[in-house]
């Protein structure tokens, strides 16, 4: 079943099970094995539910904005982490100090998701909506599955959601006019 809600839930159990796998690795190559990876989905994770998940979010949930805002603040934070450690050599304490920061940063943010995001999204979506989104996010991780091609830089939180706001907006305009509505796709 490839309802978004579940898929983003199983990427987040992959966050906790491999950043787990780092404290039991030390050999460069060893952390190198796990860090790749993980390094990777974080990337594309949080890009895909800034293209998928968090645009869809804005137009139905009831607590969207505010959400979306720390959302996207965090997925910075963790990007932050993830772009500190790749400037020092994997092991040394530096490299060490960015992947704290980018778990740290995940795991409160993953809580904030999973406690108000998505439950936010799932009480104001119905479940064959989540599983046509579902499969947009698989195919949006597929397509960007090695992170290249990714805008994987910071983004301003407002705007943000500024931007989307104008295209649910606009989208609203043209339908008056009959053109066709943004909102529910
Ligand atoms: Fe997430
Ligand atoms: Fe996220």
């Amino acid at each position: 079943m490839s309802d978004i809600t579940q898929l983003i839930l199983d990427d987040h159990e992959t966050f906790r099970r491999e950043f787990a796998a780092l404290d039991d690795a030390d050999a460069p190559e060893q952390l190198r094995e796990i860090w790749g990876p993980l390094a990777n989905l974080l990337e594309v994770h949080a890009a895909a539910e800034e293209a998928i998940f968090y645009p869809k979010l804005l137009r139905r949930g009831d607590d969207a904005e505010d959400e979306t805002v720390d959302a996207i603040g965090d997925h910075n934070d963790i990007r932050d982490g993830v772009r500190e450690a790749a400037r020092h050599p994997i092991g040394s304490a530096q490299w060490w100090d960015g992947v704290r920061s980018a778990r740290v940063a995940n795991s409160s943010h993953m809580a904030e998701e999973e406690d108000d995001a998505l439950p936010d999204f799932r009480r104001n979506t119905p479940l064959s909506v989540r599983v046509n989104l579902g499969h947009e996010f698989l195919k949006f991780k597929t397509d960007h599955s090695d992170a290249q091609g990714l805008d994987t830089s910071d983004k301003d939180p407002q705007a943000y959601v500024s931007a989307i706001e104008a295209e649910i907006s606009a989208g609203d305009a043209n339908n008056s006019l009959g053109i066709g509505s943004l909102k529910g796709r």
